[in-house]
């Protein structure tokens, strides 16, 4: 195994041990990053699905990705991955598995937001397929546009 590859890590389903991890990737992550309170939320409600990167030695949660299934509309609904982990292939394989799993639940298409100053992000999404369908001008924090994005599954 690659010391550093995506192949040092497993997905697994979003878990309540994994929170406290989680609650850093947010805070490394995002200006108004969620709460664990939030975070948790998201295993009571029936139409999400989160999934965290596990990284196989030290059983860390480094990353995770989550999307909500909205009919056949998949909403992804986060996706962050710690920085000293990120550029591994990690978000990629996060995102990827989400964009299958809401494919096998017969979901046709997965819709999101994100800054538009979130430079890597927008790269990941475009290569796997997204593409802009519009823009919410000052939309976080009353500054940040968001770009709306969509991909068909
Ligand atoms: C977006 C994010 C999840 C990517 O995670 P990651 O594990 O580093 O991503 P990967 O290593 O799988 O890279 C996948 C692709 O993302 C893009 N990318 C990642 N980091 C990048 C960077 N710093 N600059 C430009 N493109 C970048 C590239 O297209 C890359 O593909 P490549 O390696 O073949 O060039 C991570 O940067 C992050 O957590 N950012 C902050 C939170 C965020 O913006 N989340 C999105 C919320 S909508």
């Amino acid at each position: 195994m690659t010391v550093g590859a995506a192949s040092a890590f497993r997905l697994e389903p979003l878990a309540a041990a994994q929170v406290d991890d989680l609650v850093v990737v947010e805070k490394e992550s995002f200006p108004s990053p969620w709460t664990r309170r939030q975070i948790l939320s998201e295993l009571d409600k029936d139409y999400a699905r989160f999934e965290s990167a596990v990284h196989s030695e030290t059983g860390n949660a480094v990353g995770y990705c989550g999307y909500w299934k909205v009919e056949s509309e998949a909403q992804l609904a986060n996706l962050a991955v710690h920085p000293a982990w990120r550029r591994r292939g990690v978000g990629r394989r996060l995102l990827e598995s989400a964009m299958a799993d809401a494919r096998r639940r017969g979901c046709d298409r997965m819709t999101l937001e994100v800054r538009a100053g979130a430079v890597a992000a927008l790269s990941l999404y475009r290569s796997l397929g997204f593409r802009p369908t519009g823009e919410r001008p000052r939309y976080y924090e009353g500054r940040e546009a968001a770009v709306l994005m969509e991909t068909r599954l």
